[in-house]
Order: C-alpha cells, then sequence, then structure tokens
C-alpha cells in the first residue's frame, strides 16, 4: 500500500491545495498516514512572514533523522519556499526530490508517481504558468468548501514576497468556478469560501470582462448555497457593486477579512498599498451603511521601517474606529528581493515586539466588547467538526455563524450534527470564541 502524509504551513490557499492534494491521491490508492510510516511526504509551505526557510529545513531533516533507517521515503516540497528557493531545497535532505512551485500542484500525483518509478530522478518545477493553473475538479466533502478564483498578485505592496512567489494575477475561468462550487454544493457543502490573494481584482487581468461583483452575484444564486464568503479582498480594489452587495445578495455573510496593514498614511504610502487612512475609514462607514451589522476582522503590521510612535497610535486609533472583531498583527520582517527590505531606517526588534502587545492588548479589549454585545443574542450556527476540547467539562460541537464568529454548542445527544445549520442564543464569552446553547436545530 502507497502511504503519504502532508504538512501544511501558511495560508487558507495553502490549506486548499492540501485538501485537494488528499482527495486526488485517495482517488490514485494512496492511503493517509503520519509521518512515522508514510512513504511519501509533502511538505505545503508559506514563505510570507520571517524563517520560513529554517522551519521547513528542520520539518525536512526530521523527517530524514525519523524514516531514512527504516524506509526509503520520498519528499516533495511545494508551495511559496519551494518557488522562492528552487534547486536549493535539495540541499535540506536526499529524501527531498521533486521542488513544486504553486502553478504546478495539479501535477504533483502523476510527477509523483514517474518519481516512484525512477529512484534516481528529481524534479524542480517552479515556473509560473501564463493562465491561471486549472486542474482536475474535486470536491472534499465539508460544510464549509473552499473555491479558489484567482492565482497570484499584482500589487507589489513594498513589505510582500507574494508577487514573487505566486507570480501575476490570473483569474480563472468563471465557468470552471461555478462548475467547482456546484460540485462541492453537490457533494454537501452549504458555506462557500472563494479565495485568492486579491479577490476582488478578480477579472482584470482577463480580456473576458467579468468582475468579482458579477462572480459573486452568479454564486449567490445557486441552489443549495446557504452562505458565500470571500477573503481576501484589497481595500483599493473595493468598487461599489462589491460594497452594496453586502446589503443586496441573499447568502454573503455580514463577515468581511479587510486587511488595513496600518493606520498611519505616511506608513502606508510607504509600504504601496494605494490607499490613506481616509480612504479606508470612508470604505469601512460604506461598507456598514450597506450593512450595519457587518463584522471586520483585519491584518496589520507593526514596525515597519521607519514608523514612528505617533504612527502606531494612529495605528491604534484606526482598530478603536473600525471595531475590529478580531485581527492577525505581525512585526514586520524583511523578505528577501522586496523594496521594504532595502529601507534603511529599520525599527529594533524590541520596539517592534512593544508594539505588537500595545496592538494585541486594544485587540483583546475590542473583542472582548464585540462578544459581550453579542451575549444573550441569538444566532445560526453552521456545525464543522467536533470541538477539541470539552467545555465545562462537556463535549461540544465547533462552528462558525454568519459573522464568521467561531461558537462551541454542547453536544447534547448522540446525532452527528457536523454540516446542520443550528439555532443557537449566545450565553458566554471566551477569548476568541462564543459559546451557545441549541435554542433549535
Ligand atoms: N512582514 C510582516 N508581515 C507581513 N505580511 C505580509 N508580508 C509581511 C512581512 N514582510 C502580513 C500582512 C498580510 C498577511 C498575510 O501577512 O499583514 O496581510
Ligand atoms: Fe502581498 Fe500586498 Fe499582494 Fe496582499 S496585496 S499579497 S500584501 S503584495
Amino acid at each position: 500500500m502507497k502511504t503519504y502524509h502532508i504538512c501544511t504551513f501558511g495560508c487558507q490557499m495553502n490549506v486548499n491545495d492540501s485538501q485537494w492534494l488528499c482527495r486526488a491521491l485517495d482517488r490514485r490508492g494512496y492511503e493517509a498516514s503520519d509521518l512515522a510510516t508514510s512513504s511519501l511526504i509533502l511538505v505545503n509551505t508559506c514563505s510570507v512572514r520571517e524563517k520560513p526557510e529554517q522551519k521547513v529545513r528542520q520539518y525536512v531533516e526530521r523527517i530524514f533523522w525519523e524514516t531514512s533507517k527504516k524506509r526509503s521515503v520520498l519528499v516533495v516540497i511545494l508551495g511559496c519556499v519551494a518557488k522562492q528557493l528552487g534547486e536549493r531545497c535539495f540541499s535540506f535532505s536526499p529524501q527531498v526530490r521533486f521542488v513544486c512551485g504553486p502553478d504546478h500542484i495539479g501535477e504533483i500525483p502523476d510527477r509523483v508517481a514517474e518519481l516512484l518509478d525512477e529512484p534516481e530522478k528529481k524534479l524542480v518545477l517552479t515556473d509560473d504558468t501564463a493562465r491561471y493553473p486549472e486542474r482536475e475538479i474535486l470536491g472534499v466533502e465539508a460544510p464549509q468548501s473552499y473555491v479558489t478564483i484567482m492565482q497570484g498578485c499584482d500589487k507589489f505592496c513594498t513589505y510582500c514576497i507574494v508577487p514573487y512567489t505566486r507570480g501575476r494575477e490570473r483569474s480563472r475561468d468563471p465557468l470552471a468556478i461555478l462548475q467547482d462550487c456546484r460540485a462541492k454544493l453537490a457533494l454537501g457543502a452549504s458555506e462557500i469560501v472563494l479565495l485568492g490573494q486579491n479577490v476582488n481584482a478578480y477579472g482584470k487581468d482577463s480580456p473576458i470582462p467579468f468582475t468579482f461583483a458579477e462572480l459573486l452575484e452568479r454564486v449567490d444564486a445557486l441552489d443549495g448555497l446557504q452562505r458565500l464568503r470571500y477573503t481576501s479582498p484589497h481595500p483599493k480594489d473595493m468598487d461599489a457593486r462589491d460594497i452594496e452587495a453586502f446589503g443586496r445578495l441573499r447568502t454573503l455573510c455580514p463577515s468581511l477579512h479587510l486587511p488595513m496593514q496600518s493606520g498611519s498614511s505616511t506608513v502606508l504610502r510607504r509600504m504601496g498599498r494605494g490607499y490613506s487612512r481616509k480612504d479606508y475609514e470612508k470604505l469601512v462607514a460604506e461598507l456598514k451603511s450597506n450593512r450595519p451589522d457587518l463584522c471586520l476582522t483585519t491584518d496589520i503590521i507593526v514596525g515597519f521601517p521607519g514608523e514612528t510612535e505617533a504612527d502606531l497610535e494612529e495605528t491604534l486609533s484606526l482598530m478603536e474606529a473600525c471595531r475590529f472583531s478580531a485581527s492577525y498583527s505581525f512585526c514586520y520582517s524583511d523578505r528577501p528581493g522586496t523594496k521594504a527590505s532595502t529601507f534603511t531606517d529599520k525599527i529594533p526588534s524590541s520596539v517592534q515586539h512593544e508594539r505588537l502587545l500595545r496592538v494585541q492588548e486594544l485587540q483583546d479589549k475590542l473583542t472582548d466588547a464585540y462578544f459581550t454585545k453579542r451575549l444573550g443574542t441569538e444566532t445560526t450556527v453552521l456545525i464543522e467538526h467536533k470541538s477539541k476540547r470539552p467545555h465545562n467539562g462537556i463535549a461540544s460541537w465547533e462552528g462558525r455563524d454568519p459573522y464568521g464568529v467561531r461558537i462551541h454548542i454542547p453536544a447534547t445527544d448522540s446525532q452527528n450534527w457536523i454540516g446542520h445549520l443550528v439555532s443557537t442564543t449566545i450565553v458566554e464569552k471566551g477569548k476568541h470564541c462564543l459559546f451557545g446553547s441549541p435554542s433549535r436545530t
């Protein structure tokens, strides 16, 4: 029996690619297994922030020490580190024989079969394809399914490596997207999340005029769809139709991850984000006027080169003004080849960390205020899986409500609730999630 194991680092795009690979390998007769027993190990990598290369190298070395004396193993390095380092990945371990960039993931199952037949062979596939790299449509049975709508990014924010690892923006054919959505709905999905580095630039690279808003409308109209989300949009590309979609489309959830990065116009300009603080505030106001209950989350970078104390305070005040329910915050780190890595006014890491703590403390307060407001209200949870830990000693189910908030509800009977929409009253708040008691299923 051919066994495989996939380890995934990084973003939702990578998680989605790994899910596709599982399904494609299962179809070819491979069996999923753990690291200790697998003969094919795939490492799906991310290079968006610090030291990813070392992390991947350490993981691959661990595979070598744990397995090389026992059996022969083929290691595939795929994703952004593969693209960034190319054949330098072979130096990680003699077991690495395939280095596969983001545009060639669809070829992995066939290429792996060739490599297993030819133990001396090594392969590097890291070039960018001219068009969106379409691959076999394979659904995964899950209440929430991800559908990629574009590959790459053309924005070249000065800190970001993504345009170099994921290549230029290439939109996927809308008919393929709709077919993919239908396949996932047929497998029982009731929520679809459209994915891309910059989803609302969708269609701008394509000769066929088909905008992101049109795509949303077409997906919204699909039979069986209950909930639609997307991630991540770029504030600069949010047009009037994208904004008013929140007030109009039946399935579009009132939740949006809108990366702000900084609250200071000076820093935003040096980041090359293409919007000012005022533009961001105006966008949030317009979104909320279309959907007053819209729940916003964001990404924030602190300690960008040249960031002053006053800049940081502007970030904190914009966070307060937007009242994000959650945010992901990071210390700026140099990425090879980016413009910001050449800036000379770097911020010492102790200052970066102190600023990160301030951002996180404020976010904790904002999250808590949002959760307090939700106590006692009714919501509907789409159950995704059993909670990892029991709550108050009781096993529970975990899912998300339309606002994208993680909610746990007690598993009161032996029924399998995965995929069910459960009406719930919010009874308790945690640090990052809410607890509900089911009112009706
Ligand atoms: N340093 C720190 N954070 C970064 N991000 C992207 N590049 C960097 C970098 N060089 C963050 C941004 C982005 C998120 C996915 O990762 O906030 O939105
Ligand atoms: Fe990176 Fe900016 Fe593109 Fe996002 S929009 S992937 S931060 S370059």
